[in-house]
């Protein structure tokens, strides 16, 4: 985590491209969950909730919002559900969408640089949907698209939402976690959320803390001495922050319990690396999540888990009631959707 809200609000950083949202995403990027307020994400959660009146409506079942518009979902690393949610939601608002998985088909395979490649993307689309598997990969994309367009050869500026950097964030998931929050809760402050896995590796993790916090909740950050919350987002989050080695207490106290897999993918060959892996391994054995464990939670707790999941949540407690992981799933679309249009400067629930 590089990033911070001063980096953001600094108006003398050159990061101009990461712009605080301020009740205005029309043409913003969306980087970060640090560029907004939790008037914000209230904002696209009234968005999130009118979209997904218009898809339980048979009789529409979508809005031709976007006709002529259209959004490249590049996702540079494996997405089951982002990706294609993100197309989804484009398609739901009437405009088209293009999936393009891994850059073996791109002129990256004949020596063209990242920056070139970005720009030429930007020439195609109105909005841009990037998975990169370095930090701040979607940053440097809009970056490399500001630059193209100062050179005046694009017809827009297209807004660049951010599908999960590296270890970095994943705002939109983040996004979509606090619909699913709100639509249990009706509202946040006062809730406490237990997050549980490699701190410092898995971007969904980072995302949610911050929008949690921004709204009002609190985070009890059960964590392994060999993945820690990294520093920068330990001052962010202040005492709105407890950290913790006590899964069981941490799930008693939790109104959200939320899980995630091991990002072993990121791990190193090292001998310190083989070392952190063993132990993180150990970890996430000793954190296993079943229906035994969940019983300790209160009975009107949720549960999330931004998926894929491995063993840290067994399938024994599918049935629990308080298993919310496959709706935080289907409301991605609605948020998803809710995203597109803001940041393109339209509003879904003015079209009720
Ligand atoms: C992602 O961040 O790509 C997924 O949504 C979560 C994961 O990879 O485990």
């Amino acid at each position: 985590m590089t990033l911070s809200a001063e980096i953001i609000t600094n108006p003398s950083n050159r990061l101009t491209y990461m712009e605080p949202i301020k009740g205005d995403a029309h043409g913003k990027n969306l980087l970060s969950m640090y560029q907004l307020s939790d008037k914000d994400i209230y904002d696209y959660i009234k968005e999130a909730k009118a979209a997904e009146t218009i898809l339980r409506d048979p009789s529409r079942r979508g809005v031709t919002l976007l006709p002529h518009y259209v959004l490249k979902a590049v996702m540079r690393q494996p997405s089951t559900r982002t990706g294609g949610s993100m197309t989804t939601a484009m398609e739901k608002l009437g405009g088209s969408a293009q999936l393009i998985s891994g850059m073996g088909s791109s002129s990256e395979a004949k020596g063209e640089s990242l920056a070139d490649s970005w720009a030429a993307f930007a020439t195609q689309a109105d909005i841009l949907g990037i998975r990169t598997a370095e930090d701040e990969g979607p940053a440097f994309a809009a970056q490399a698209i500001a630059t193209a367009a100062e050179r005046g050869s694009l017809l827009n500026l297209v807004p660049v939402i951010n599908l999960g950097d590296g270890r970095n964030e994943h705002p939109t998931q983040a996004l979509g976690d606090m619909f699913t929050i709100y639509k249990k809760f009706g509202s946040f402050e006062g809730l406490t959320a237990t997050v549980v896995g490699d701190q410092e590796r898995y971007r969904a993790h980072h995302s949610f803390m911050i929008g949690a916090v921004a709204l009002g909740m609190s985070i009890r950050a059960v964590e392994s001495p060999a993945a820690l919350v990294p520093p920068a987002l330990v001052e962010q989050l202040g005492d709105s922050l407890t950290r913790t080695d006590d899964l069981d207490e941490a799930m008693r106290a939790a109104d959200v319990l939320y899980l995630g897999r091991n990002p072993d993918e990121y791990a190193g060959d090292d001998s310190q690396e083989k070392l952190r892996s063993k132990q993180l391994a150990r970890d996430y054995a000793s954190w296993i999540v079943d229906y035994d464990r969940i019983q300790q939670m209160s009975p009107d707790s949720i549960v999330l888990h931004p998926r894929p999941r491995r063993d840290e949540l067994h399938p024994s407690v599918d049935t629990d009631p308080r298993m919310k992981d496959v709706e935080q799933m289907a409301n991605m679309i609605p948020m998803r959707m809710a995203i597109i249009a803001r940041h393109l400067g339209k509003s879904i629930a003015k079209s009720l």
